[in-house]
């Protein structure tokens, strides 16, 4: 089945490390032409070099996704560079460890503003776009099963993904008559820097034996769905979904 990737233009955002390396270097080998969005502009050269190297094609963008200022300026710079954005991947989180008690404003700007604030008005520069050349777009925000059912010290980031969670099923509603769909993907526990520090500690030993299979996912364990939403005909009817890849915990 045809995937509708190749030739199309892709931002994903926080392509310096974890899922959103991961997703921007699959979305390359289908064929898409990739902007790496991040603060960390080294690795992006890097991922940008490697991209190059295996036939694909990619440019590397600094970007603080909670500047909208900087927000609006990137989506305007991979038009310019690259033309309009027609896949969207909202990857770029951060979490922070503290009970509800100990979450200062500067606590909750941070996790907020990077996670919410920053994907919705990346989300609307990029529909704008889509709108304005008449794309059929695909926007996949990544939220978390933190969305679904909140996690103990953690509020502000389940909070965060929960607004993700409603925000895709309003950009649905809304962008889906322009031919814009709009989902998100919903990980369980996966491998990446985020986790990695927690993972050496007892409690996250703790953690990974509770899970349902006693493992955490890969990076690669959401390349399928990433590219099923990101595609042309085969996602042509999901629109406003949030998928859960969690390895059946929230099932549990
Ligand atoms: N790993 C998991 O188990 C898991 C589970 C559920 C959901 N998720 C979600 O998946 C996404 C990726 O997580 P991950 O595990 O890959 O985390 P990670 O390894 O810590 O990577 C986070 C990425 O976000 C970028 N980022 C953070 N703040 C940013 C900002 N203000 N502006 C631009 N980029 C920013 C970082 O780049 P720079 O620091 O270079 O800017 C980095 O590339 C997050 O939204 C996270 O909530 C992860």
């Amino acid at each position: 089945m045809e995937s509708g990737i190749p030739g199309r233009i892709a931002l994903v955002t926080g392509a310096s490390a974890g899922l959103g390396r991961r997703f921007a270097g699959i979305l390359a080998q289908a064929g898409a032409r990739v902007a790496l969005a991040a603060r960390r502009t080294d690795r992006l050269a890097a991922l940008e070099q490697e991209i190059r190297a295996a036939g694909g094609e990619a440019i590397a963008l600094a970007l603080d996704v909670a500047d909208v200022g900087a927000v609006r300026a990137a989506a305007a710079e991979v038009e310019q560079r690259l033309g309009p954005i027609a896949i969207l991947v909202n990857n770029a989180g951060v979490s922070r460890q503290q009970r509800l008690e100990e979450v200062e404003e500067a606590d909750w700007d941070a996790v907020l503003d990077t996670n919410l604030k920053g994907a919705f008005f990346l989300a609307q520069a990029a529909a704008r776009q889509m709108i304005r050349h008449g794309i059929a777009g695909r926007i996949v925000n990544i939220g978390s099963i933190a969305g679904e059912r909140p996690l103990g010290r953690q509020g502000p980031y389940s909070i965060s993904k929960a607004a993700l969670a409603h925000m895709t099923h309003c950009m649905a509603r809304e962008w889906g008559r322009h031919g814009i769909n709009t989902n998100a993907i919903a990980p369980g526990y996966i491998v990446t820097e985020m986790a990695e520090d927690f993972l050496t500690t007892e409690a996250g030993h703790r953690m990974v034996q509770s899970l349902p299979r006693q493992r955490m996912g890969e990076p690669r364990d959401l390349d399928a769905l990433l590219l099923l939403l990101c595609s042309d005909g085969p996602a042509r009817f999901i629109n406003g979904s949030v998928m859960v890849a969690d390895d059946g915990l929230l099932s549990a």
